[in-house]
C-alpha cells in the first residue's frame, strides 16, 4: 500500500507574530501598514462617519455579530456567515465592500462579488484560528490516503465557511460544497444525496453535533481525522467504516465550554435557559436546550419572554450585546471566565477609521484578492451552499 502521507513539517510560520510577516494561504494574516489613528482618540467616531459619508454608496460595510460594538455601529448590515455571504454578493453598486470580520469571510465576499468591486479587511490579522487548522497541502494529502483507502469516490467534501479559499476551491473541484451554522443540516442531507461519506472540514464538533443530533448518525458512524498523524491516525478499516470523517479543528473561543459550565450556570440561575453555538463540543451542545448560529440566538433569545433567564455559550461582544438589547432579560455568558474571540477584536475603530479614510482619499488598503482559479471552484463551492432551500433554524 503506498504511504501518502508525508511527516508534518514544522511550519515557518509557527511563531508568526499576529500581524507580522506574510502568509498568502494562510488566516494569519499579513503586515497591517497605515498611519493609524491611536484608539484613544476622541475624534475616531466622527472620522469613521465623516470619510463614510463621503463614500456614500460607493462603499457598503458588512459586520459580523463578533465585532465590537465601536465597530459594528458603522456596518451597513450585521449578520452570522451565511447572511453576510448573501449580503456582499447583494450590493453590486458597492465599489468598497469593507467586510467588518475575519480572513476567510472576507475572501468568501472577494469571490461572490463582482470584478468591479474591491473587498477590503481593515486589519489583515484578522484570521480564524479554527482556519488555520486545515491547510489545503494537508487537506490534499488526507484526500490521498482516502484515495489509498477506496473511499475517495464514495465521499463528499464539505467545508465549513471558516475555511480557506484555496480549501472551498478544493471542496468544489471534488464535487462538494461550503456550509455554515446555520445550514449544515440542509448541507450534509445534500451529500448525503451525493455519496455515501462526507469529509468535514474543519470544525469536527459542527460536523459531529449536526450529523449526530440532525440526521440521526450514531458517534460510532463518526471518525476524527488527524492531519498530524500518518494517515490521519485512521486504518484503511475506520474510514471505510465511517459514514463521516471530521478533520481535527475546532475553534478556540467555544472550545473553552465545557459541560461542567451549563452545570454550574443552572445552578447560579434558576430557570435559565442554555443556548450554544453548535462549535461547542456535542457533550456541551447535548446539555444545552438550545443550539444555533449567532443569527438564530439572537432571534431566539428576542423572541422570549420578558423575565426569562438565558446562558449564552458563543463570542463575547454578541453576548455582551444581547445583554444591553434585552435589559427585560437577564443574559449571561455560559462560562464564567469571558473569553472575546482575538481576531475578531483585531477589527477596531483606528482600523476601520484607517480603512475607510484611505478609500475615501482613493487609495484602496488591505484588499483581499482570490486568485481567478482558486476563486472558481471556491465559488461552485458557495454557490451550490447558496443554492440550498433556506437556513434551518434553530433547534430545542
Ligand atoms: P456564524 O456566523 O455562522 O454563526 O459562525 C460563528 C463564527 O464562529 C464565525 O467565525
Ligand atoms: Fe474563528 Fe472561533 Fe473566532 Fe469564529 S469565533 S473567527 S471560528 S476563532
Amino acid at each position: 500500500m503506498a504511504n501518502t502521507f508525508t511527516e508534518p513539517q514544522p511550519s515557518p510560520l509557527a511563531l508568526l507574530l499576529l500581524g507580522h510577516g506574510s502568509d498568502p494561504d494562510s488566516e494569519r494574516g499579513v503586515e497591517c501598514p497605515g498611519d493609524l489613528p491611536a484608539p484613544s482618540d476622541p475624534g475616531l467616531v466622527e472620522r469613521a462617519r465623516a470619510a463614510k459619508d463621503a463614500l456614500g454608496e460607493r462603499v457598503f460595510v458588512l459586520g459580523h455579530h463578533y465585532q465590537r460594538d465601536e465597530v459594528i455601529q458603522f456596518a451597513d448590515v450585521t449578520g452570522d456567515s451565511f447572511k453576510l455571504a448573501q449580503q456582499a454578493a447583494a450590493h453590486p453598486e458597492a465599489e468598497y465592500i469593507v467586510f467588518a470580520g475575519v480572513h476567510f469571510m472576507a475572501e468568501s465576499a472577494d469571490i461572490l462579488t463582482a470584478p468591479h468591486q474591491q473587498v477590503v479587511l481593515p486589519d489583515l490579522a484578522a484570521g480564524c484560528s479554527m482556519a488555520d487548522m486545515a491547510d489545503i497541502r494537508q487537506v490534499e494529502e488526507c484526500w490521498a490516503v482516502l484515495e489509498d483507502a477506496g473511499v475517495a469516490d464514495l465521499t463528499v467534501p464539505i467545508t465549513y465557511m471558516n475555511s480557506t479559499a484555496a480549501i472551498k476551491s478544493f471542496t468544489g473541484q471534488h464535487g462538494g460544497s461550503v456550509c455554515t451554522s446555520s445550514n449544515a443540516q440542509r448541507s450534509l442531507e445534500w451529500a448525503f444525496e451525493q455519496g455515501e461519506k462526507v469529509l468535514f472540514l474543519p470544525d469536527q464538533h459542527l460536523g459531529r453535533n449536526t450529523a449526530v443530533r440532525d440526521l440521526g448518525m450514531s458517534l460510532d458512524d463518526c471518525v476524527v481525522f488527524n492531519p498530524n498523524k500518518p494517515r490521519g491516525g485512521l486504518t484503511d478499516k475506520q474510514l471505510q467504516d465511517a459514514r463521516m470523517i471530521l478533520w481535527r479543528g475546532h475553534c478556540s473561543v467555544h472550545g473553552r465550554f465545557t459541560p461542567d459550565c451549563v452545570d454550574e450556570v443552572r445552578e447560579r440561575v434558576p430557570g435559565v435557559t442554555v443556548i450554544v453555538h453548535p462549535e461547542c463540543s456535542y457533550e456541551v451542545v447535548e446539555k444545552a436546550d438550545a443550539v444555533g448560529s449567532t443569527e438564530k440566538i439572537i432571534s431566539a433569545i428576542a423572541a422570549a419572554e420578558p423575565g426569562t433567564a438565558w446562558a449564552v455559550g458563543t463570542e463575547l461582544n454578541l453576548v455582551k450585546r444581547l445583554a444591553l438589547q434585552h435589559p427585560d432579560k437577564e443574559i449571561v455568558y455560559l462560562d464564567r471566565t469571558v473569553c472575546f474571540c482575538s481576531t475578531m477584536n483585531r477589527i477596531d475603530l483606528p482600523h476601520l477609521v484607517w480603512a475607510l479614510e484611505s478609500l475615501a482619499a482613493g487609495t484602496v488598503v488591505n484588499r483581499i484578492e482570490v486568485d481567478p482559479d482558486t476563486a472558481h471552484w471556491a465559488r461552485v463551492a458557495l454557490d451550490r451552499m447558496l443554492a440550498l432551500p433556506g437556513p434551518s433554524a434553530a433547534k430545542d
